[in-house]
Formats: C-alpha cells, structure tokens, sequence
C-alpha cells in the first residue's frame, strides 16, 4: 500500500464526494459493485460504508500495467483508487444519486483483496432468501438495507446517551452471569465449572440490578443492556435482544418517568428522522384499550372501533346472544366502513377463521347494501333490535358489520382486535408514513392462569398497584390495577415499566398474593429482598426495545434486520452454527452429563 501510495492514506469515503470536489486528486478504498467495459474505457463502481461513486479507467492515459491491473478486476475485489474528480458529461449526470454528478478517472490502482463469485448478488431481485443470506451474513451487509439499518441502530444509542447523560442518567454495566430474573420467560442457564452443579441465568432484564442501583444511592440510572429469553421467537422477537434500560429514584408517581420516555423518544425521532413527535402522548387505559381496539398494544392509527352492544341486545331472545349475556360476557362489532363489496363471500370466511384462532366461536355479520340490509340474524332477531344495531354502529350503505358473542369478554374483544388488523392490512388503511405513540396505563396487577389455579404477576412481582386498590390486594386480586405502562408504536410495544414496590409491608402482600412462600422468596430473589431493609428510595423505570425502536423508524417488520448477527425460529445462528456441541473434556469439567434421547 504504502509503496503505491507514497505513504498517502484515504482521503475521502466514496459516497461524500460531490460536485464540490471536482478537481481534487482523491484516493478511495472499497469494494467493486459493479463493472462495465467498453473497449478503452471501463466503468467501475466503488463501495465502501458511505455509498458509491463510478471510477473510470481509460486505457488511454495509462500504463499497460495498469490497464492490465483494472482489466483483472471483478465483483468484490476489495482495491484502492486513486484519481481525480470530474464531472460527468450533461447527459450523464444521474440527479437521483448522490455521487451521480461527477465520477473519478482513475490514475492508479492497487488489489486489495480478491473475491470468489459471491454466493448470492448484493442488488437487483436476485438476493437470494434470507436464511442463505443469514449464513453469509458478513456479506449481506454490504447490503444498503442491512447495513443502514445498523448505522441508525447506533445513531439511535448515540441519541439515547446523549439524551439521558443531558438529563443526568449514570450508565452503568451490570451483570451478565447472574440470577434468575423475574420477567417470566425460560432463562439461558450457564454452568459453573467452579461450583460444579450450579448455574447462572442469563439475565431477561437487569431489573433486579437496576432497583439495587437506586438503592445504592445512584439516583438515576440507564443502560444499553443484552437481555437473553428461551422464548418462541416471532417477527419481533429474538432470544438474545437489547433493551435501553432506566430507572429513576424519588418518584412514586407514573408521570415523572413517562415524561423523560416520551421526551427520550421524541429526541430519537426527532434526531434520526427529522420526526417530530407531539408530546404528551395519549394515554389510554388497559381496560379501554382492550375494549376499544382489542389489545393491549393497540394501533391508534385508524378507527374501527369495537362498539358494545350489550346493552342493544339486553333483552333479545336469540340464544347465542341471550347465553353470552347471561354467562357474563358480551356482544359486540366492529363497522368494516365501506368494505362490504370487497368482503366477499370467500374472504369473509377467512375472516371467520381469524376469529376462530382467538377462541370465538363464530362470526356473525351484517351487510348494509344498496339492496338494503342483508343478514342471516334477521331471522333470530326483532326488526327494532336490528334497526338499534344499525343506529349504535353508524351502519351506512355500503359498509359491514362484523359481530362476536361470547361468554368471555377478553375473547369477544381479542377477536375483533385481530380481524380489525387484519382488514386494516389488506385494504391498507393504514397511512405507513405516520407514526402514532401512545402510553397504555392501569395495567391489571395480576393475571389468572387457569392451568396452574394460581396468579402471575402481569407485569413482575415488584410493580406496585395503584395507591387506590390497594385495600383489596387480597381480597380481589383480579381487580387490582398496576402503577404500569407500556409506550406502544404503531401498534407496537416498544416498551413497557412500572413504579415499583418500595416497601417492605407491600412486597410482601404481593408476594403472598402471588402464592410464593418464604422458601421460594429466599431462593429466587432472597439477596433482593433484604437490600430493603436498608433504606429503599420510592423509584420507578422503564425499559425500551432498542431492536423494536429501529424496526420502527427503519421501516421494517422484520427483526432480523436490525441486529447484525440475528438467530432463526429454532434460536440458531446459520453463520456460526451456534449452538454446537462441546468436548467430552469440556462437559467433564461441568459435571454435565448429556442424556442421549434429546428433544
Ligand atoms: P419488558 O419485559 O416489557 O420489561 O421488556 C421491555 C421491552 O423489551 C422489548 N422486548 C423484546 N424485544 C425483542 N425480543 C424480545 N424477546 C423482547 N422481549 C421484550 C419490548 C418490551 O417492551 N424489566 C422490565 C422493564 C421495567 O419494568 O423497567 C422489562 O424487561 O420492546
């Protein structure tokens, strides 16, 4: 290098050079995207991490050596240029690239690295699919897509530091050989070679370190943390993901911690995308959310609201409906506005399918055409209790009245939640150029599992319940709302904190309500327990996806997009074959066995 470069280094990345430069002698390093040779002259385009720029190797004005160098070249050869900036001739100019005014007519070149054929091509349709890619991952991202994800994933942590060290949030690192954590998901377990028949957990959250941070007196603390869960993966979820942790000592209220989050969000959207997000956000409660939208991350950005029809149909005398009533649940719909001629007979069945994947056991619906109101309910019910049901739901000409009853609630609203999604997909009414952030508050404090006859804790067992219920801990449990919220996106849950228990009378109600025994509290979280009895200031955090955050503000649906080396559905990584087996000596060491019929 040095021998060509007469000691001379980089001067410019590829995709910073502009018209502004034109008559400068630059040097550039990357990679070949492309080539294209006419005779004498031969186009080359550069990559490197900031764009691309076409080189020109005229055989006129240079050596026979180095013509014979630029005529070796090929796909990915990783080579150094030197040459002078010139501006493209007016019928080349390309005004849709950011180096599309000007080009580089090279005077001396040197062979970096050579690449073999590429298992896959970088651009154009023929990328391959993703698990190839993911086994070369080294080379996917070279691709503008990968890797621009990765540069706003760390643009993002640059706004995140920025922000809470603005606001006097300390970072600190914690553990990653730890304990068990609480969020509830299956813990990655490590084995001690030390203390043969031990483990660590990885942990799922540093919650447990963080609650100590405060009361270690820090006062206010984030981290960029590693979080590890052995749960089932999805379009949004990875085993190993990262969280931008906080925690904030001297509140006992929601407000104080919801305003730095949103102010916290609103600085990465504003730095990142010229964004701005109009805050305070909306908040709505669990309850609503649940009956309003169907879920607990609802997408506030179209309407469909679920419309009750309880009260409608009170004293109807069609089973289906009178049973739901009666059972304690509900009927109600949503008014697919304007969609009835595009819901045909096929995809309402579909639609039906959907609701039967939330446990509802039918779909009933309601077509008001030109033709009139057409409907098999009109069988079962009275001309009033249809007129009434066309009058609460805004029932015009043209639309389609999708309706649930069911015994329970959760099922009647979940159900057409998810078909209300499902519509807003298909028929896109969904403005993807919007953002929509709002908080969900009042969380329940507990959920029943109906298998294990016991509670669990909704969110973990040291958010603490709304001052106001807290006289019927444990008289009805089922009722006790959580000083709990969760920032959703788009329909999204980009995170989610509570305030927490700070004192040791209320810890210990909530963990008798959540059946634990002494026994359990001493083993899982014992070290935890006692740091309480030293001073313990009210304090409260949260924690955001970072993942989440980029998938939101790049664009994409897909996780594996932003993290650099993601895992598959079965949690392996197709790069490094990770997981793998380990040495006969290896688990000798750990006192580990492994059993021969494996799952
Ligand atoms: P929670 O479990 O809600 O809270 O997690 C916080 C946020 O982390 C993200 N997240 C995930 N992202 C990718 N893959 C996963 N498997 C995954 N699991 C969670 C979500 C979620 O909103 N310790 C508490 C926070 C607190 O109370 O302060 C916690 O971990 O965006």
């Amino acid at each position: 290098m040095a021998e060509f470069l007469n000691g001379m280094t980089r001067t410019h990345k590829c995709g910073n050079l502009t018209r502004k430069n034109v008559g400068e002698n630059v040097i550039l390093m990357g990679w070949v995207a492309s080539k294209r040779d006419f005779g004498n002259l031969s186009f080359v385009r550069l990559r490197d991490v900031s764009g691309d720029v076409q080189i020109v190797f005229n055989a006129q004005h240079l050596s026979e050596q180095l013509n014979k160098k630029s005529s070796l070249l090929k796909y990915e050869y990783v080579i150094a240029v030197e040459g002078e900036v010139s501006l493209r001739e007016e019928i080349n100019i390309r005004l849709d690239k950011p180096t599309g005014e000007i080009e580089i007519l090279a005077k001396n070149l040197l062979i970096l690295s050579e690449s073999e054929t590429l298992p896959f091509m970088l651009e154009g349709k023929n990328i391959g699919n993703e698990m190839f890619r993911l086994e070369y991952r080294y080379i996917d991202i070279r691709r503008n897509e990968i890797k621009n994800n990765l540069i706003l994933r760390s643009n993002i942590s640059k706004s995140v530091r920025d922000y809470l060290a603005s606001e006097d949030f300390i970072e600190v690192e914690t553990p990653i050989l730890g304990k068990s954590t609480p969020e509830g998901a299956r813990d990655y377990l490590v084995p001690s070679r030390v203390n043969n028949g031990t483990f660590y957990a990885l942990p799922q959250s540093p919650q447990l370190y963080k609650q100590l941070l405060m009361i270690g007196g820090l006062d206010r603390y984030y981290q960029i943390a590693k979080c590890f869960r052995d749960e089932d993966l999805r379009a949004d979820r990875q085993p190993e993901f990262t969280q931008i942790d906080i925690e904030m000592s001297f509140i006992d209220k929601e407000d104080k911690i919801m305003t730095i989050a949103e102010q916290l969000v609103k600085n990465i959207f504003k730095d990142n995308l010229n964004y701005e997000v109009k805050t305070p956000l909306t908040k709505i409660t669990y309850k609503e959310a649940i009956e309003i939208y169907g879920s607990d991350k609802p997408d506030l950005r179209f309407g469909m609201k679920i419309v009750d029809l309880t009260k409608t149909l009170a004293s109807t005398t069609f089973e289906m409906f009178a049973n739901a009533i009666n059972a304690g649940g509900s009927i109600r719909a949503i008014n697919a506005k304007g969609l009835n001629e595009q819901v045909a007979r096929k995809y309402l069945d579909k639609l039906t399918n959907t609701a039967k994947l939330f446990k509802a056991k039918g779909l009933m619906s309601i077509r008001n055409t030109v033709e009139g109101i057409n409907t098999s309910l009109s069988k079962f019910l009275t001309e009033q209790e249809l007129s009434q049901i066309i009058k609460v739901t805004n029932l015009e000409e043209g639309d389609l009245l999708l309706i649930v009853a069911d015994g329970n609630n959760e099922v009647v609203c979940k159900a057409l939640g998810a078909l209300r999604l499902e519509l807003a997909n298909n028929f896109e009414l969904i403005n993807k150029d919007e953002y929509n952030l709002s908080w969900v508050v009042d969380f329940p404090m507990f959920e029943y599992n109906e298998e294990d006859k016991r509670y669990y804790a909704a969110h973990h067992p040291f958010t603490a319940p709304k001052d106001e219920d807290l006289h019927i801990l444990e008289t009805n449990p089922q009722a006790v709302r959580a000083k709990a919220y969760d920032m959703v996106i788009n329909g999204q849950e980009a995170g989610g904190g509570s305030i927490r228990i700070s004192t040791k009378e209320v810890q210990e109600r909530a963990f008798k309500a959540l059946g634990f025994t002494e026994e359990d509290i001493k083993t899982q979280f014992g070290f935890f327990v006692d740091a309480f009895n030293y001073g313990t200031p009210p304090h409260g955090g949260i924690a955001f996806g970072l993942d989440r955050l980029v998938m939101l503000l790049g664009k994409t649906d897909n996780i594996k997009d932003v993290i650099a080396f993601p895992k598959i559905q079965n949690a392996s990584c197709l790069m490094s074959k990770a997981p793998g087996t380990v040495s006969q000596k290896q688990l000798d060491e750990l006192a580990l066995i492994i059993k021969k019929e494996q799952k």
